[in-house]
C-alpha cells in the first residue's frame, strides 16, 4: 500500500491515478480545503473513487490524532507527501496559514513515518527554495540558496527536518524540488490556467516585468514518470533532494503566445515594470542529478504541453 497525501490536488491526483491503473493499492488523504475550487478537487477525487484499490480519508493532516487513527492498521510501504499550501503570493498575504499548513502537516506525517517504521518517505519541495540566487541553472549542491517567500522558507525547512529524521531514525527521505508543474486538471491559481480563464471571460491580464520572466515549465506526465522512478529506486544515501524540472526555461511571453494560438484568441495585456514581492524572475533547473539517479528524461515541450492543457480546458471549463 502506498499513501499519497494531497490526493485530490493536481499532482496527487495524477500520481494516484497512475498507481491505481497499475493495480497498486493507494491510500489517499486530503482535507479538500478551499484554497481553490473544491469542485475541481471533488471532480479529481470522484475519478479516483472509481478504482476498487483506492481508499480515501478526508482528513486534515494538521490533526495528528485523526491521521494516526486512520492509518493505524494500514500497511504502508511508502509515503508520497504532497499535501501543502502551495503558492508564493498567498504565503505573503497569509503567512501564518502557509506556515501552519506546511510545517505542521510535515511534522505530523514524518512522525507517522517514524512510528509506523515506514521505509521510504518522498515529499514535495520546490524551486522556490533557490530564492534569488543568480547561479543558473539551480543546482542541488548550491547551499547558498535563501528563499524569498514564506512558502519557499517552509519548503526549505521541510528539507532540513527530513534530513534530521533520515539521519537519526534511518528512514530514506527524498525531497523533490518541483519546477512549475502544469497540465490537465492543473491548479487554477497558476498563470497558464488563470490566464486561460481570463481569456475565456475577456478579462485583461497583468504581465509583470514587461513579460521578461522565465519559468522552467515541467509537464505533469514527465513529473509522474519521475516520481515513479523515485519510488522504484533504492537510494544509497538516507536523504536526497532532487530537482524535478525540464532543465530548459521558457519565456512567459512564449507561454502567452501558445495560449493565444490554442484558443484562437488574443489577450488584452497590461504590462507592468514591477515583479511582485516573493516572485522569482527566472527559474532554471540543473537536472544532472535527476538524470543520474532516476533516469530523468522530460520530453514534453511547453508548446505540446499547453496544447494538451488547452484541449482539456475547453472540454472541462464550461
Ligand atoms: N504544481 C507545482 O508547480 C508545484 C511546484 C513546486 C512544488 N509543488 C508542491 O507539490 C505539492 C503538490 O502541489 P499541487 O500543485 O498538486 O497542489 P494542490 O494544491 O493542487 O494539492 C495539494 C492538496 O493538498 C491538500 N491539503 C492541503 N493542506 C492539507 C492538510 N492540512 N491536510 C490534508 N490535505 C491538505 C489540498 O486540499 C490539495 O488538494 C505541494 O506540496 C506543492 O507545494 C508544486
Amino acid at each position: 500500500m502506498i499513501l499519497i497525501t494531497g490526493c485530490a490536488g493536481f499532482i496527487g491526483f495524477h500520481l494516484s491515478k497512475k498507481l491505481l491503473e497499475k493495480k497498486i493499492q493507494v491510500v489517499g488523504i486530503d482535507s479538500i480545503n478551499d484554497y481553490y475550487s473544491k469542485n475541481l478537487k471533488l471532480k479529481r477525487l470522484n475519478l479516483l473513487k472509481k478504482y476498487k484499490n483506492f481508499f480515501f480519508g478526508k482528513i486534515d493532516l494538521k490533526n495528528y490524532e485523526k491521521a494516526h487513527e486512520f492509518l493505524k492498521y494500514k500497511k504502508i510501504k511508502q509515503i508520497i507527501h504532497l499535501a501543502a499550501q502551495p503558492g508564493v503570493r498567498i504565503s505573503l498575504a497569509k503567512p501564518y496559514n502557509t506556515l501552519n499548513q506546511n510545517l505542521n502537516t510535515f511534522i505530523n506525517i514524518l512522525e507517522i513515518t517514524r512510528i509506523k517504521k515506514i521505509k521510504k518517505f518522498i515529499y514535495a519541495s520546490s524551486s522556490s527554495i533557490y530564492g534569488n540566487t543568480k547561479l543558473y541553472p539551480f543546482n542541488e549542491l548550491d547551499l547558498k540558496n535563501s528563499p524569498v517567500s514564506v512558502y519557499g522558507a517552509t519548503k526549505l525547512s521541510n528539507e532540513i527536518i527530513a534530513q534530521s529524521y533520515s539521519r537519526n531514525f534511518g528512514m530514506k527521505c527524498v525531497g523533490l524540488r518541483f519546477f512549475t508543474v502544469y497540465g490537465p486538471y492543473g491548479r487554477p491559481d497558476m498563470a497558464y490556467y488563470d490566464f486561460s480563464n481570463k481569456l475565456k471571460n475577456n478579462k485583461k491580464i497583468f504581465v509583470f516585468n514587461k513579460g521578461k520572466m522565465l519559468r522552467d515549465f515541467t509537464y505533469i506526465d514527465d513529473v509522474i514518470k519521475g516520481i515513479l522512478n523515485v519510488m522504484r529506486k533504492n537510494f544509497k544515501d538516507n536523504h536526497e533532494v532532487i530537482n524535478i524540472g525540464k532543465g530548459k526555461p521558457d519565456n512567459l511571453m512564449d507561454m502567452i503566445k501558445y495560449l493565444e494560438k490554442n484558443y484562437k484568441k488574443k489577450f488584452r495585456i497590461k504590462f507592468t515594470n514591477n515583479i511582485p514581492v516573493g516572485d522569482m524572475k527566472k527559474t532554471y533547473s540543473n537536472v544532472n542529478k535527476a538524470k543520474r539517479l532516476i533516469n530523468w528524461n522530460p520530453k514534453t515541450t511547453l508548446k505540446t504541453g499547453l496544447e494538451k492543457f488547452a484541449i482539456w480546458f475547453k472540454k472541462h471549463n464550461d
